[in-house]
């Protein structure tokens, strides 16, 4: 029988949140957003989103104006509203350990579910360690008003930023965990458009479901790992790690995706996700796990250093006065989003060492600038670079990649390039009197 479209909540309005609550709109539902931070609901109120993701802003505000989604500071309010709620809050890297810091997701069960005025079903969708979501249960359980019933399951996240939007209307999988026949049917009906384009459901259990979103988190970290350490070997050997990885990625065992050797990975998630399944593991005696991700971690980490290596190299073992141009701060193109950012890291690192450091990134200067407020910005590539003598794309925006290497080169002292994501036509850039020092590929 048909059941009445449930309304929805989503707590948490960051990255995971605003998209999620606006794709839920899209998708033809009653949307409540909340977040704790007033500046934030504001500015989604006015149909802005408080950080670069493309196309959501846009959606966001058509939605606004539809009135099937608004913004409150208010839990008590978005519980009595809705039936499914979504937690979509952050899980960071607790300060001096590697371990998750569950502080919001515990927070946000326990508010919602103390203030729900009707059964409803809490969704979780944050990363989290696995045996998290029975905890919450015993929480919710705690807290319930009485004679209020509410499940809780998991549903993980897969979406990349920069592609939030598609991924979140037109997910690669689905995964209930821990579902009931009822619950289930629920998130089928929250679910049913991209269900019905094709998209596949997994119904498992709430342990499998919560690991499912690390483990791939791990496998894309240990995939981008791998290939760096095979490129250490072609620095070492004169061989090309683009080419190889061209080549490896022709059998559709291993696929060409997430093997671009360079700089290593950075960003909001990754990293940390990485340590967080690191540390879990070994509270939970999975030590070949634990080792597994160690160097992993390990591997990525070097790329870091590789970089202020070559630089140092590349002035003749001190970077100290010498004029650095940077390309790119955030941690990835499409994004200005630079937390663990790798870009940034070498940047501060080259200042650190003394070295006039001039950052350019074409989304990323303003969230730089706050965490870095000591390195020099340019507004543009060229002012970036002009007088530099040695240059460094650390973020493959296509705006480097379309650089002019002649311009360029008439405003840099010395035609030093070193390409920290392997993203520039050498053979170009040689040709244009460059000097170019690449990741794993013959120079
Ligand atoms: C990642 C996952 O890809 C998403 O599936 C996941 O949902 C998300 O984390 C999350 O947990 O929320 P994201 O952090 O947006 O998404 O970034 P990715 O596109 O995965 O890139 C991560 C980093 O790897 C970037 O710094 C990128 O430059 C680097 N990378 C990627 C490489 O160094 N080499 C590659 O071949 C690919």
């Amino acid at each position: 029988s048909e059941q009445p479209a449930p309304r929805i909540s989503v707590i948490g309005t960051g990255y995971l949140g605003a998209t999620h609550a606006a794709a839920m709109a899209e998708l033809g539902f009653e949307v409540i957003g909340v977040d704790t931070d007033p500046r934030k609901v504001e500015e989604l109120r006015e149909g802005r989103a408080p950080f670069f993701e493309p196309g959501l802003p846009e959606l966001i505000t058509k939605h606004v104006a539809s009135g099937r989604l608004r913004f409150t500071t208010d839990i008590a309010e978005a519980a009595a509203f809705a039936d499914v709620h979504f937690i979509c809050v952050g899980t960071p890297q607790q300060s001096g350990s590697f371990a998750a810091n569950l502080s919001y997701v515990e927070g946000a069960a326990r508010s919602v579910a103390s203030n729900m005025t009707h059964d409803g079903l809490i969704v979780g969708k944050s990363t989290v360690p696995v045996g998290t979501a029975a905890r919450l249960r015993a929480i919710v359980a705690e807290v319930l008003p009485e004679g209020i019933q509410a499940e809780l399951v998991w549903n993980p996240e897969f979406l990349r930023e920069g592609k939030a939007v598609d991924d979140t209307l037109a997910p690669d999988r689905l995964v209930f965990g821990g579902t009931t026949d009822r619950s289930e049917a629920l998130l089928r009906q929250v679910y049913a458009t991209p269900i019905a384009a094709g998209t596949p459901v997994l119904v498992a259990d709430l342990p499998t479901a919560e690991l499912v979103k690390v483990s791939a988190n791990a496998f894309l970290a240990t995939k981008i790992s791998f290939i760096n350490a095979i490129s250490e070997i072609c620095d070492a050997a004169g061989a090309d790690v683009s080419l190889l990885a061209d080549a490896l990625g022709h059998d559709v065992r291993i696929g060409r995706q997430f093997l671009n050797a360079g700089l290593g990975f950075g960003g909001g998630c990754l990293p940390k996700d990485i340590r967080a399944l690191m540390h879990r593991s070994g509270e939970l005696g999975a030590y070949a796990a634990v080792g597994l991700l160690q160097q992993v971690d390990e591997i990525n980490m070097g790329r870091r250093q590789r970089v202020i290596d070559l630089a140092l190299e590349a002035c003749g073992g001190s970077v100290l006065n010498r004029r650095i141009g940077v390309l790119g701060a955030a941690f990835k193109p499409h994004t200005d989003d630079v937390r663990d950012s790798p870009a940034l890291n070498v940047a501060a690192a080259l200042h650190l060492r003394g070295a006039q450091v001039v950052v350019y990134d074409p989304q990323a200067r303003s969230t730089a600038q706050r965490m870095f407020p000591t390195l020099g910005y340019a507004d543009s590539m060229g002012e970036a670079v002009s007088g530099a003598d040695v240059t460094v794309v650390l973020t493959e925006w296509q705006e480097f990649v379309d650089a002019d290497p002649v311009t360029l080169g008439n405003l840099v002292h010395t035609r030093t390039m070193i390409d920290a994501r392997n993203c520039l036509d050498a053979v170009a850039w040689s040709a244009a009197g460059w000097k170019v020092l690449s990741m794993g590929r013959v120079p």
